[in-house]
């Protein structure tokens, strides 16, 4: 970036003050150096504003093609590199607008008419994150078909669900990665949901109070794709809720991602053993020349803590500001662009790994039959000869015990080692206390039946496509 004061940049305001502002305000006060990221969205709706200005005959036609004209020259520039971005002219907006007065003269002096940058940056700001969500959404789409794909061919994988990470009660490791298919596909709707209250259009509300121009707001909304208009022009300069809510949601979208990839990295270490991941996703150490190291699961579960950080940033930032727009407002760009690029980033990643993971379907197997899994069963099998639960659990308990004492799975034991804690216990027992057995009883929506995940697998096939 340029940052000696050309010529001819005063800061179009200037007129006011009786000196320059400090070489050092003006770095600490600039924010060209990130906001102009936005560049493409503010010349969008610059182009928008001046049709309108056109069509309610506040601005001449040759003005408004020498502005279109200009403002796509300034765009090739950028997107070409040779824009030169000063530090003098603050930000985006002042930057794209001096230039173009320097290209057409006073018509690029008249296209700051009924408008203020109060309302400008807060449409660039809406523009650029309904786009990021929708490339959001298509990611998190993708890493949903990952899961889908490896959840299919693990319907019948057996692995031991877990709570407080001790063995539970078997379940389908198909059923585990639906799991996280259905946070994500939470997600998904959450941005969506996100996105629709953020499309409406605040251009039109000037610095803080609407302008005295007779201006069609209706008319710029559908010129920018929007779905209305923000309905008080105090709230639509001032308030940015819409980027909390988005950061609240991409902060939930990393904190699903790194809860499976905390998985992938206790599956994988060979105490586990459940899973591998694919060499390419992973580094080595340079002293320990044993070690492969899970550096991309570790990092995505690194850069939620950040995103996280965002969120609690925006809150910040909002909480003390009077009505109107403050200043205060120009530091919700760069947190929002962090949580954006990082989300985009690990949601590709993420939906990579997926395809690196190999499962270990016999570790998996006798992990679960190591940790009594199938306890429950035996309580549920009691239950239904006629034991009232908890006389069943106490039951089951002291049969844990025994087997433990043995050395033994529950299914291990003989019958009347079985029958000392309850008489109700017959041969049928066995068929209650296998992996499978305790997999298949559970088939109603929801459970973790091969039958009924391979139906929840079909379902989630069809409402992605
Ligand atoms: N760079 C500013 C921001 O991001 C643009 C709006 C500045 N408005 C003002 N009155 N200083 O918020």
């Amino acid at each position: 970036m340029t940052q000696e004061k050309p010529k001819d940049a005063a800061a179009p305001w200037s007129g006011r003050f009786n000196e320059p502002v400090a070489e050092l305000v003006k770095r600490y006060t600039a924010s060209v150096g990130f906001d102009r990221r936005l560049a493409e969205f503010d010349i969008e709706c610059s182009v928008a504003h001046a049709r309108m200005l056109h069509a309610a005959a506040i601005l001449s036609a040759g003005d408004l093609a020498a502005i279109e004209r200009g403002l796509v020259q300034i765009r090739d520039e950028i997107r070409s590199n040779t824009f030169e971005w000063s530090l003098d002219l603050e930000d985006v907006h002042m930057n794209i607008e001096s230039r173009l007065t320097a290209m057409i003269g006073d018509a690029g002096k008249r296209l700051h008419t009924a408008r203020s940058r109060n309302d400008q940056v807060a449409t660039d700001v809406r523009l650029y994150l309904r786009a990021a969500i929708d490339e959001i959404v298509t990611l998190i789409r993708a890493a949903q078909h990952g899961l889908l794909e490896l959840a299919g061919r693990h319907t019948d994988t057996i692995m031991p669900g877990f709570t407080h990470l001790q063995v539970a009660q078997p379940v389908s490791y198909g059923h585990h990665l639906m799991a996280y298919f259905e946070m994500l596909a939470r997600d998904a709707q959450r941005l969506t949901d996100c996105r629709k209250r953020l499309n409406r259009l605040p251009l039109g509300a000037a610095a803080l109070a609407g302008t005295t121009f007779p201006i069609d707001r209706m008319m710029v909304a559908r010129e920018l794709g929007f779905d209305g208009v923000c309905e008080n022009s105090l709230d639509a300069v001032s308030d940015r809720d819409f980027a909390v809510e988005f950061c609240a949601a991409a902060a939930l979208v990393m904190v699903h991602l790194s809860r499976f990839c905390e998985e992938v990295i206790i599956w994988m270490n060979p105490r586990f053993a459940f899973i591998d991941l694919a060499d390419r996703f992973c580094t080595g150490s340079s002293m320990m020349p044993q070690k492969k190291n899970p550096d991309v699961p570790e990092l995505i579960r690194g850069k939620t803590g950040r995103v996280n950080g965002h969120l609690i940033a925006l809150l910040t930032l909002m909480k003390a500001q009077p009505l109107a727009y403050n200043k205060d407002n120009q530091e919700d760009k760069e947190p929002l662009f962090d949580t954006v690029d990082t989300l985009t980033a690990s949601l590709r990643v993420f939906a990579e790994l997926l395809g690196g993971i190999t499962v270990n379907a016999e570790a998996m197997r006798r992990a679960a039959l190591e940790g009594y899994a199938t306890a429950t069963d035996l309580a549920d099998y009691l239950v239904k000869k006629g034991a009232p639960f908890r006389e069943a659990h106490e039951a089951v308990a002291q049969a844990v015990r025994f087997a433990e004492g043995r050395g033994c799975d529950l299914a291990g034991l003989k019958l009347p080692d079985l029958q000392q804690f309850s008489p109700l216990i017959g041969d049928d027992v066995f068929a209650a206390l296998t992996l499978e057995g305790a997999l298949n009883a559970r088939s109603h929506i929801g459970g973790t039946a091969p039958a009924r995940v391979k139906q929840a697998i079909a379902k989630a096939r069809k409402a992605l496509s």
